[in-house]
């Protein structure tokens, strides 16, 4: 520190130049990003919690796109608790933060406090999920996938693996979630047009690996558990859950019993390369990028869409080996 100012007071020329370079430079790219009245943008998010790899490659999208941008990002994890979330969200509403983003546990009971926030003047954006609100402008966009057209490409997918006939087993997402109750919806449209394809048993694995496991055992253990030719998961970790419970029970998973389930996580496509899975139809959870770009026009008080969709593929058992290498999460 000494030596410093007494550098400075000997050579102020180069003091001067370095300062007015640093200056430039934080102008010319590595500036943070700022609100309406040119301070850092701080932004609360709520995240559903820590339930699946889709939820950490989502966080991890999130938290290292603000931080690329210089955001000043309260994260709150909900640990898939409403009240947790409706909390951080209060809590977001006192801080005085510019936006308001979060991933909704389960769609109802949010529009009081998103009637305090829109109160306070603080814009709100959606992440991933959705909630049912009477007033749609108590947000101003919700990004994330179409999980009813999830559900149908599922459905699709069991129709080619069993020619439209057989028994299925249901893992459902977790009760009174938009991604649960979309992807049931999706799936059952498409199965009216089959009527030798029913759901056998249907039961909630709260989207984790664990109680995936728990549940298939309980399936397998069932008096029909022989209907059963094909197990539909709402996501990849209740389907690896699943697996394990199968081989445990001496099923060879992805051949005795088929599996279709949804995300597109990496452990998905290692488990389709080793025969076990045979679909997983895609659920991007790398929305950071898009969705800061979305808050920054709201930060703005720009125009932004209503509703964003994320763009998603179908991956069979013979794309694994290939497509593995190039997965982000
Ligand atoms: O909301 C997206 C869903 O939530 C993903 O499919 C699931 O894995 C996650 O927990």
């Amino acid at each position: 520190m000494k030596s410093l100012r007494s550098f400075v007071s000997r050579y102020p020329i180069y003091t001067l130049a370095t300062t007015a370079i640093f200056g430039v430079v934080a102008t010319l790219g590595f500036a943070e990003d700022t609100n309406k009245n040119g301070k850092k943008l701080v932004v609360g998010f709520s995240q559903v919690g820590a339930e699946s790899g889709w939820r950490t490659a989502n966080t991890e999208s999130i938290k290292s796109e603000a931080a690329k941008r210089g955001i000043d990002l309260r994260f709150s994890d909900a640990q898939q608790k409403e009240e947790n979330q409706i909390k951080a969200i209060r809590s977001f509403i006192a801080q005085g933060v510019d936006v308001i983003a979060f991933s909704p546990v389960v769609e109802t009971g949010f529009e009081p406090v998103l009637q305090e926030a829109k109160k306070a003047g603080i814009p709100v954006v959606l992440s991933d999920r959705a909630v049912k609100v009477s007033d749609p402008s108590l947000y101003k966009c919700f990004i994330g996938s179409d999980f009813i057209e999830e559900g149908r490409r599922a459905a699709n997918e069991v129709v080619k693996l069993t020619g439209g006939k057989g028994g299925i087993a249901e893992l459902v997402g977790t009760v009174g979630s938009a991604p649960a109750i979309d992807r049931a919806k999706g799936f059952r449209e498409v199965l009216e047009k089959y009527p030798d394809l029913k759901i056998v048993m249907s039961q909630s694995g709260d989207f984790t690996r664990a109680k995936g496991k728990e549940v298939m055992e309980a399936f397998l253990k069932a008096p029909n558990a022989k209907d059963i030719t094909v197990l539909f998961a709402h996501n990849d970790d209740m389907a690896l859950g699943a697996i394990q419970a199968m081989e445990e029970a001496g099923i060879k998973p992805g051949q005795d019993i088929k599996i279709v389930s949804i995300d597109g996580v990496r452990g998905a496509f290692e488990a389709m390369k080793d025969g076990k899975l045979n679909v997983t139809v895609e659920c991007n959870p790398l929305l950071g990028p898009q969705l800061f770009d979305l808050i920054e026009k709201v930060a703005k008080g720009e125009e932004v869409p209503h509703r964003v969709v994320t763009q998603e593929g179908v991956y069979e058992q013979s794309q694994a080996a290939t497509e593995l290498p190039k997965r982000q999460y």
